[in-house]
């Protein structure tokens, strides 16, 4: 299906209050579908995608998580879907390229993944919020994830309580952060 990509950019806001409105796995699966045809640095697709749905294993979980000085992020153990993402780190390719450049390439792969999660939520009018402020070593130890996975960010998923027009976002530097040619 074709879709029109900038309207989910244009109405994307976050989304941190959610319906009590379960989520059907097959939104879900969309959107980890959508997460998987993602561009990954040599290709190496190096995501993984822990999706915590159960109530149980939520409430469990977000205890683990967001707890201490993560409380902040504690309007997420109502989320009604919690996808982990999680990272291989120990993959060659990226090995060599992050230690000539000196930059994380999973972390980047991770992110743009995550960016489709939401943007097709969007499109399927779910609601949808990043988290990256949650304890994520007892994230990963919650999960037993073998040493070289990490979950590296938490994106919470749901039907939002109620719905929002698309914000008027006020950009950085009135959005002065473009130029072709050259650095001034
Ligand atoms: C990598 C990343 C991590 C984030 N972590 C959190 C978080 O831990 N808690 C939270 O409430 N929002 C988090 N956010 C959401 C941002 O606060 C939000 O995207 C930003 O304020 C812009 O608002 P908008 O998403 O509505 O455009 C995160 C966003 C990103 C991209």
């Amino acid at each position: 299906m074709i879709i029109d990509i900038i309207t989910p950019i244009l109405e994307r806001r976050s989304v941190r209050k959610f319906a009590e409105r379960p989520v059907e796995r097959e939104k879900i699966l969309t959107c980890l579908h959508a997460a998987q045809l993602a561009p990954s640095a040599e290709n190496v697709q190096p995501w993984r995608f822990i999706v915590i749905d159960d109530p149980a294993v939520r409430d469990a979980f977000s205890k683990q998580v967001f707890s201490g000085i993560y409380s902040a992020t504690r309007w997420a153990a109502k989320a009604p879907v919690l996808i982990a993402l999680a990272a291989d780190r120990n993959i060659i390719a990226h090995g060599v390229a992050a230690a000539l450049q000196k930059i994380p390439y999973y972390m980047i792969d991770i992110g743009i993944c995550g960016e489709h999660i939401v943007l097709q939520a969007q499109h399927m009018g779910l609601g949808s919020c990043w988290i990256g402020w949650f304890n994520a070593r007892k994230a990963d130890t919650f999960f037993r994830l073998p040493a070289k996975m990490r979950i590296c960010e938490l994106i919470a998923l749901g039907y939002p309580e109620k719905s929002h027009a698309p914000r008027n976002k006020k950009l950085k530097n009135g959005g002065n952060m473009i130029q072709f040619n050259t650095w001034t």
